[in-house]
Formats: C-alpha cells, structure tokens, sequence
C-alpha cells in the first residue's frame, strides 16, 4: 500500500493502523528498528486523538525518501501552556503510560504540531537512511 488514510474512531482502529505502518515500513525497506520507533511515534499521537478529542485521521505515505504522517483532530486542541512545556521538554505525563508527543519527538526526523481550540494536526516525517 502507498497511501495509508483512515479513520480513528476506536481501539480497534489503533490496532489496525500500527499494522498497517508496520507493512508499510518494512515494504520501504526501513530497518527492523526504525519499523518499531515509527509505530510507536504514531501510536502515540493516535492515542491522544482516541483520548483527548475522540475522534480524527490519519494519512500515511512514502514521499521520496521519507516516511510522512499526518494526523488530525476536531477535538478542542492542545493547551497552550501544554505546547510550551513540550516545546521545552518539561511536559511530565498525567498517565505516565507512554512517552506522548516528546517520545514521538525523539522517535521521527521532525514533528510540527498545529493546535487551536477547533483542533489539532501533527505532522511528522523520517527519512529512510542507508
Ligand atoms: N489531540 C489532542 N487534542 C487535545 N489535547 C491534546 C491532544 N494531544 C495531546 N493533548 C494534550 O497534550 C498533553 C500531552 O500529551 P502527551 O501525549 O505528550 O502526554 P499524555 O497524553 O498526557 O501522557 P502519555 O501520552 O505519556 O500517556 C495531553 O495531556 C493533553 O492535555
Ligand atoms: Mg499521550
């Protein structure tokens, strides 16, 4: 598959996307590792829509060299403060369950996030390296 758009409305959809980056991953030949770090990164970020807005998208492809996410939400966004303390790394996790976005952060090339009270985008990309 090239282009990889669904839903996320459920758990069960979680489950199905990281199968579905999974396949697409490894089809583009990223190492075992790097398979596992971008599930992950993902993981995350759909966690949060399920959690914190319900319900959103995602879209997935190989643009060129890179693998390129971008997942969306209606929910009512990201509090500012919220977006500084992770911005400068001093976000501690209410759950603790994940490592939330600043895991995805450490994980892909590059992550932007654009967050307003009708909503929230993250975009993140990582490069298929040799
Ligand atoms: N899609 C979103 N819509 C609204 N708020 C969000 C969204 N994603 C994250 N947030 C807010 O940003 C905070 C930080 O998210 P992050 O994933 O880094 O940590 P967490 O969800 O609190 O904990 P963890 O992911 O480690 O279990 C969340 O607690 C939530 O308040
Ligand atoms: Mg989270």
């Amino acid at each position: 598959m090239n282009l990889l758009k669904m839903p996320i409305e459920s758990r069960q959809d979680l489950g199905l996307i990281r199968r579905e980056i999974a396949k697409m991953t490894k089809e583009a030949g990223y190492s075992p590792l790097v398979q596992v770090q971008i599930c992950t990164a993902v993981a995350e970020v759909v966690r949060n829509v399920l959690l914190y807005a319900g319900k959103g998208g995602i879209t997935a492809r190989m643009r060129r060299d890179k693998f390129v996410v971008e997942v969306w939400d209606k929910g009512k966004g990201i509090p500012l403060e919220t977006l500084a303390e992770l911005e400068n790394g001093t976000y501690k996790s209410k759950t603790g369950l994940g490592k939330g976005i600043n895991g995805t952060k450490n994980l892909m090339d590059r992550v932007r996030i654009l967050t307003s009270p009708s909503g929230t985008q993250l975009f993140m990309e990582k490069a298929l390296n040799a």
